[in-house]
């Protein structure tokens, strides 16, 4: 790229106010390198690591997605249109329910037959009551009425290896058994596809508090008994470590490798790092900005060390390791229902460089569940009654939609870091695939609020000709989406990049901004 060309770009970037989305007078900008390596593809990229995870708690399922049949909120079979219009524009591939800790005193038969004849819970877990209005036909309803695949959480914790046979046969008969009959009676004639099957959740706690050997015992006792029926064949997840409990992992593939198709690691992005005390959703300052996006990136060593266990096990990497709970969590908003937090440009930056990581980890990665989908947590949608909004972690999900089932291409980033205080943290990330529609997809993410990079992109392998793109970002570091104000954060084309003579890319990065590039 001449230096002409550059300050071309530059200049045009300047002129549209790309280099910075904030009002005031940019940084000067930092340079980088970025080489994708177009000529040496990797693996696929699961479209299962952009899944959700749905939880019978707070405003999650109740009003987030279910609000029955005779709500004057616009409703497809009592699943509110709205949010089943953004989940299918985003082409959810899997969703994970009944939890989480609820999926531990979760009994399935609750929530069958008659709707108002079902019976009401106590959610120990998280609070609150359970009508068990969305139960086992609500659920799979709604994943099919998505297009997602289905991942059951069976009950280890108060359950049974019985109950949960019990509920595959519910669920998958084909044939005249009693339950399949049972089933029919209810008002599902054909068998619903149960793709992946966890066996209990976290049950080195609130699933147990069992110990690895223990819970290896355990789930080999019920991964025997976890038929399918129809020829269906299941994916069994195991009960995976918490954050960075190695031992676990050691613990329970060593005593069961043979039984786990995939194996679960939870890891939630809390910006103090105390539970107690996590820190707020909105309001904050760029210490916790920086600090939130380093706790964020503490999930690639975590990776890479289950991975090296799993490793030892299984070179043939046959298992899967599946993230199947991250996000951010904050503090719980004063008067809001359980776990419901806002949901800022922070939060799409910690999505941006979560699945970027999971992109590089493609090999064993091959399964992910956000926590959760709508009013809960790092949510991807918010509600108030009748209303709903986007957030901008939805969109970060909508931008990413070209890496699902794409091929990770290698990437090489040379920057400068962007740091805070004692903090430090890389100054540009960057991933890559060749989707499915051929062309090639970068994505890149500047976290310094207030300087812009100039990226020179090279493309071994592939002599760009085209090149366009999208991006998020947003005024100010903690901007959300309100109710009022829906599309503060919201994608906005990007025309900050050009192809030079030889192929390569000058990409005018803004600060704290997404961008996703296709070239052809
Ligand atoms: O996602 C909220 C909770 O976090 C889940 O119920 C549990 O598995 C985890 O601790």
């Amino acid at each position: 790229m001449s230096y002409r060309a550059w300050t071309t770009i530059w200049g045009l970037a300047l002129w549209l106010g790309l280099t910075g989305h904030a009002a005031a007078a940019p940084s000067a900008p930092a340079a980088a390198e970025v080489t994708v390596h177009v000529d040496r593809p990797g693996p696929v990229i699961h479209r299962e690591v952009y899944g959700q995870f749905a939880e019978q708690l707070g405003r999650g399922i109740d009003e987030g997605i279910w609000v029955g049949e005779d709500s004057p909120i616009p409703n497809v079979h009592g699943f509110r249109k709205d949010v089943l219009d953004a989940l299918k524009a985003i082409h959810v591939p899997v969703i994970r329910w009944p939890g989480g800790c609820y999926a531990d005193e979760y009994h399935w038969r609750d929530g069958i037959g008659p709707r108002g004849q079902r019976p009401v819970r106590p959610n120990h877990s998280w609070g609150g009551e359970d009508r068990n209005a969305f139960g086992t036909h609500e659920f799979m309803d709604f994943a099919e009425l998505v297009g997602a695949e289905t991942y059951l959480a069976a009950n280890m914790g108060t359950g049974s290896p019985r109950e949960m046979s019990d509920w595959l046969e519910y669920l998958t008969g084909d044939g005249q058994t009693t339950l399949a009959r049972e089933r029919r009676a209810n008002g599902r004639d054909k068998p619903w596809k149960v793709t992946y099957l966890g066996i209990g959740n976290e049950s080195w706690g609130c699933g147990g508090e069992m110990r690895g050997a223990y819970y290896a015992d355990q789930y080999r006792q019920y991964a025997t008994f976890a038929r399918a029926l129809g020829g269906q064949t299941l994916v069994k997840v195991a009960s995976g470590a918490n954050a960075d409990d190695y031992a676990w992992t050691e613990a329970v593939i060593a005593g069961a490798a043979k039984q786990i198709d995939a194996f679960g690691v939870h890891y939630y992005t809390i910006p103090t790092g105390d539970w107690k005390h996590k820190g707020a959703a909105t309001g904050f300052d760029e210490k916790a900005w920086i600090a939130t996006l380093k706790a964020a990136l503490h999930i690639d060593e975590l990776i890479a060390r289950h991975s090296a266990i799993m490793d030892k096990y299984d070179p043939a990497k046959r298992i899967t390791l599946a993230v199947d709970e991250w996000g951010t969590w904050y503090d719980n908003e004063p008067g809001a229902t359980a776990l419901y937090q806002q949901n800022s440009l922070r939060d799409a930056m910690v999505a941006a460089v979560t699945l970027g990581i999971f992109h590089a980890h493609a090999d064993r990665v091959r399964m992910a569940n956000i926590a959760q989908m709508v009013n809960v947590l790092q949510a991807m949608i918010l509600t108030d009654h009748g209303r709903m909004v986007l957030t901008p972690t939805y969109y970060v999900f909508d931008l990413y939609q070209p890496f699902q089932g794409a091929t990770a291409l290698p990437v090489d980033v040379r920057a400068g870091d962007y740091a805070f205080g004692d903090v430090r943290i890389p100054g540009l990330y960057a991933t890559a695939a060749r989707g499915t529609d051929g062309a090639v997809h970068v994505a890149l993410v500047n976290p310094d609020p207030a300087r812009p990079v100039r990226v020179a992109l090279a493309l071994p392998g592939l002599k760009a000709k085209a090149v366009r793109g999208r991006m998020l970002s947003a005024p100010a570091i903690d901007t959300v989406n309100t109710f009022e104000r829906p599309d503060a954060v919201k994608p906005a084309a990007f025309t900050g990049a050009a192809i030079g003579a030889d192929g390569a890319v000058a990409v005018a990065m803004p600060s704290k901004a997404v961008v996703v590039l296709e070239l052809r």
